[in-house]
């Protein structure tokens, strides 16, 4: 079974062809990173138009690349939601519209579903259950999954994600958007400890986080800084930088594990942009091998967002029985909670 997957839920455009038998056959992805860049954030009404524009020569690219055609594609999967609705609007079209012209049925898939089985697009895929713990710009959650399609929410964010934090936080440093990598990187050469800040909910006795007071704190810091030369103030960011990874990296592993522990699950898969964050892998691989429990990532490219774990989501829900839809009216669900059931 081939499967043909569309992600266009925010600023990156991602076409992958899956297949259940061959794997990955091909995946293409477009950043709008350049397009947002001079606005400080994504621009919704840009994203939407670049979304249009990239879809066809990125599906064209694919093809080429598989050496395979549409008419040997059995179904188009398409992130539904959640996320920017002009943006899933293009997707949702051009997939509902494809289907319809070659007479396939459509899938529409959860954007976070493909964020958390996006580990079993590596070549040392977990086993069910696990914990999966989603930390991206848009998101921030615990979850237990049982199998495909059966997700149990333990716990998210009250207010900002973490990818969001990092990324907010990285903008009042004056750091280029999305500053949640540029902030890591200068985190790695500051000191440990200079400043502190606050690890919010880390004793909450319950799955959720906040992390809205911690750009808030930073701010503080930023406001109160008085560096008299370019050193000193690069030294201060830096440090800053450094306080600000230590304590969401600290919340962000305390939770987990404790997930882990209250569960009695022994395996742990991060998806999401933050997955990428160096200083949290290696806390999440230190408090795991001390409890025996064994941490999964997906492959560092598809960490962040793409068409490959839109297309392998779609291609797991075929495999476990959901009847695809006919192509037709389509619709879009941009905010839409994964595993409250
Ligand atoms: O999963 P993703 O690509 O998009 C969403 O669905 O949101 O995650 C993007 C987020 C951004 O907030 C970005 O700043 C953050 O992930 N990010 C990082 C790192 N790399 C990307 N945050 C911390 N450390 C990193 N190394
Ligand atoms: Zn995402």
């Amino acid at each position: 079974m081939r499967v043909l997957g569309i992600e266009s839920s925010c600023d990156e455009t991602g076409l992958a062809l899956y297949d259940t038998e061959q794997g990955l056959l091909a995946h293409a992805l477009h950043s709008q990173i350049a397009l947002h860049a001079e606005y400080g954030g994504v621009v919704p009404e840009l994203a939407s138009r670049d979304h249009i524009r990239r879809t066809v020569p990125l599906l064209r690219k694919i093809l080429a690349e598989s050496g395979t055609s549409l008419a040997e594609t059995d179904a188009i999967a398409y992130t539904q939601g959640p996320g920017l609705a002009g943006a899933l609007l293009v997707g949702a079209a051009f997939a509902s519209g494809l289907a319809a012209a070659l007479g396939k049925p459509v899938l529409p898939v959860h954007h976070l579903e493909g964020h958390l089985l996006s580990p079993f697009l590596s070549s040392d895929p977990p086993d069910f259950p696990f914990i999966a713990l989603l930390v991206s710009g848009g998101h921030t959650q615990l979850m237990r999954v049982e199998g495909v399609g059966r997700y149990e929410l333990l716990g998210e964010t009250l207010d900002d994600a973490a990818g969001e934090a990092f990324d907010k936080t990285a903008k009042l440093m004056g750091l280029d958007y999305p500053g949640g990598a540029l902030l890591a990187r200068l985190a790695e050469t500051g000191r440990p400890g200079r400043y502190r800040l606050p690890r919010p909910m880390l004793n909450s006795g319950d799955f959720n986080f906040s992390f809205a007071g911690l750009k808030t704190a930073a701010l503080t810091l930023i406001r109160k800084a008085d560096a008299d030369s370019p050193e000193a103030l690069a030294a201060f960011h830096a440090d800053l930088a450094r306080a600000f990874q230590d304590a969401v990296v600290e919340v962000l592993t305390a939770k987990a594990m404790d997930a882990l522990r209250r569960t009695g699950v022994s395996r742990l898969v991060v998806a999401g942009g933050v997955g990428a964050n160096h200083a949290l892998r290696q806390s999440l691989g230190v408090a795991t091998e001390t409890c025996q429990a064994r941490v999964y990532y997906p492959e560092f490219e598809f960490c962040t967002d793409n068409g490959a774990m839109i297309a392998f989501a779609g291609a797991m829900r075929l495999l476990h029985g959901e009847s695809p839809q006919q192509a037709g009216p389509f619709s879009i669900r941009p905010r839409w909670s994964l595993g409250l059931a």
